[in-house]
This record gives C-alpha cells, structure tokens and sequence, in this order.
C-alpha cells in the first residue's frame, strides 16, 4: 500500500475516493497472509518505521512551471506512486527522495530512470510516453514484468489530458531532444557481437524481424527498443531467459507470448547475443564478458529463490 506517496493526496480526493468505494459491491473474501518481512510484518514495528519514513515523499518545487506540469507532479508522484518502484530505496527499505525517478531494484528487474535526460537519452519523446501509458506499447516496446499491472489496472483508463499531464512532468516543460541512434555497420562490430548477430537470425529474427523491424500484432521491434538502450543488461538478459507470458494491450492488440531461452543458450551464446542488440539497436558497448553473465544469471537465481 503505497502510502508514503499518498499522504500528499488532499482530503478532497480521499474523500472522493471513499465515496466510490462505498459504492462497490463488496465480496466476501479472507484477506492473504502477509509475507512481510520484519518490522514491516508487526504493527508496532511499522509504527516506528511510519515515524521515521512514514511521511517521506516531498515534491519538487513547482515554480515558473506550467499548470500540465503540476497535475503531471501530482499524477506521477502522488496518485500514480510511479517513485514506489522507479525510486531506488536505502537500508530501512524508504525510498531515497534525493533519488526520485533515477530508477529502482524490484524483484531482480531494473524500473529505469524516468528523469528527462535519461527517457531523452533512450529516444522518448512526449507522444510516445503518452502512447506507452494508454496503450501498454509505443515504438520503445511493450510494458512487462511489475511495470505491466501498472497499464493494465491503472494507466490505460486514464484520461488524455492526464495523460499529456504526466508526460509534461516526466519529461519537462521544455522536453530535451530525443536521442536517434545511428545505425551500426556489422563490419563495424566486435566479434562476439558477430557472432551474436548468427544467433539472433537462428533464434529470434523468425518474430523480430532480421533487420529488428518487429511484426505488428505478432512482435515487438527490436530497433527502438528501450530494453536494449539501458546500460544495465539485466532486463534485456532476464527478458531472453524467461520470456513474457501473453499479455493483452489495450483495444484488441495481442501479440503472441515471447518464448524464454533459459537452458536453450549457453552462456557465450546468451553474451554474443547480448552484445549484438546492444550494439546493433542500443547505443551501447558490446564488452560483456562471461563473468558477467554468469554474475547475472546467479542474481536471477537468487531472486527465484526468494519468492
Ligand atoms: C515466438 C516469437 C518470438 C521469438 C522467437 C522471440 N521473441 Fe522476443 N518477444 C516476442 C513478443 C511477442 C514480445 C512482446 C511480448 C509482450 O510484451 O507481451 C517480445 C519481447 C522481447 C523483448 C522485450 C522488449 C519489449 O519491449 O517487450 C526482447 C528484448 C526480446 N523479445 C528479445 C528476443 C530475443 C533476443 C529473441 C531470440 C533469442 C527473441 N526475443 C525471440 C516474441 C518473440
Ligand atoms: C510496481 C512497480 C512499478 C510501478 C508502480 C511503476 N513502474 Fe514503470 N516500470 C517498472 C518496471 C519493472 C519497468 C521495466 C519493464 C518495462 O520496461 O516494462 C518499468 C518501465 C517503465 C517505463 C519504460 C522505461 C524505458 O525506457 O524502457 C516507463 C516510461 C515507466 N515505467 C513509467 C512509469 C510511470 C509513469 C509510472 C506511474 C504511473 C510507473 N512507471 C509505475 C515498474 C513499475
């Protein structure tokens, strides 16, 4: 229950939401068992967490700022508790507000930077936020992992000024210039990246398209993807191992499950590969090395341990 973000909401929304609620037909159904850790599990415990945290989110100074700014503030910081997962959080487990949106840990994935300079360096740009929030994909890719109930439950219904609002917010009143990469001649690349590229046309280009174009309706296109654009391969590589289960977008878009190679690519395989997307369509570095795949594939092992 994000509430460090909501006691910032007025009274007047509160109460409003209350008196929707009210009219919600209830279901009798016993509430799950919490698999809290300590304090978070006691009552007393969480008292003294909400003393010291409880009241942490402060909002930044809205002056000079356009009024879509401020409802964007208040969408993506209060009522969206956007910051609860893109806000990287210290020890006591609060979120670090000197480090709001520069991006956070969750279940082994990274919720990256949403601060303009960082969604500007991976090629956002006001419309397509706008897109990615109402329908779930825009030419940056789909929504999955914890970022996919967010669309589905909550950002799909929500209006187009709000929409606009939040995209004004994240990426500012004056929006810097989104990022074009420059496409990547294959002579031009390292060798494992070479040899990655072989096993992108064995494995994958079949869904994604030999030059990433993607297939409307059946995949998404690899060009443009922001999943390839970040500097942490995490998602990219926990992508590849285990897949998206199918995920409905708004409207009627479908698009077909993506597969999960864990145990189908060996671990230099898995780095080639990782260093052709990025290379290709990421603007990054093809340096990854073994070690580092192997450090990846033991934190993903240790986060399925844990649930
Ligand atoms: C059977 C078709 C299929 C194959 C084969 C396939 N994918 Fe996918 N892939 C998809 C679909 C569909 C999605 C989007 C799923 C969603 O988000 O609901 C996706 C998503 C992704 C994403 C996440 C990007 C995003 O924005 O959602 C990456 C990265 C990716 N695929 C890489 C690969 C790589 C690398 C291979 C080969 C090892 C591969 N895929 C093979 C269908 C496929
Ligand atoms: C429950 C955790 C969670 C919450 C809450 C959440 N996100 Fe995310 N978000 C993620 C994760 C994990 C990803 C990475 C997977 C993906 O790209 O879909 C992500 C990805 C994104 C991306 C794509 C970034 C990129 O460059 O690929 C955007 C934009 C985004 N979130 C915006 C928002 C906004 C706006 C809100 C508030 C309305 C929000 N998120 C709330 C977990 C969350």
């Amino acid at each position: 229950m994000p509430y460090t973000s909501y006691h910032l909401m007025p009274r007047e929304d509160a109460d409003a939401i209350h008196t929707y609620l009210m009219t919600v037909e209830p279901i009798n159904r016993a509430a799950p068992v919490t698999s809290l850790s300590f304090p978070f599990n006691v009552r007393l415990g969480l008292m003294g967490w909400n003393m010291l945290y409880g009241k942490d989110v402060k909002l930044a100074p809205a002056d000079g700022k356009s009024e879509a700014w401020k409802r964007g503030q208040y969408m993506v910081d209060v009522l969206g508790h956007c910051g609860e997962c893109h806000t990287p959080r210290g020890l006591p487990g609060a979120m670090q507000q000197d480090k709001r949106l520069t991006g956070g840990l969750l279940n082994g994935y990274l919720a990256p930077s949403l601060l303009a300079i960082d969604l500007a360096a991976r090629g956002w740009t006001h419309q397509d936020l706008r897109s990615f929030l109402k329908h779930g994909l825009s030419a940056q890719g789909t929504m999955f992992n914890e970022m996919f109930p967010v669309f589905h439950n909550s950002t799909q219904n929500l209006n187009d000024p709000d929409l606009a609002a939040m995209a004004t917010y994240l990426l500012g009143d004056q929006p810097p210039q989104a990022k074009v990469l420059a496409e990547v001649p294959l002579a031009k690349m390292t060798e494992s990246a070479q040899r990655g590229r072989q096993d992108y046309l064995n494995v994958c280009a079949g869904c994604h398209g030999v030059a990433g174009e993607g297939k409307p309706h059946i995949a998404v296109a690899m060009q443009g993807n922001t999943t390839l654009r970040l500097e942490d391969p995490r998602n990219l590589s926990r992508v590849i191992e285990e897949g998206i289960g199918e995920q409905q977008f708004a409207g009627f878009e479908r698009m077909q499950p993506m597969p999960g190679f864990a145990g189908k690519l060996d671990n230099q395989q898995l780095a080639d590969l990782l260093n052709y997307l990025r290379q290709a369509w990421g603007g990054q570095p093809a340096d990854l090395v073994l070690s580092q795949i192997e450090q990846l594939k033991a934190d993903a092992a240790t986060e399925h341990k844990a649930r």
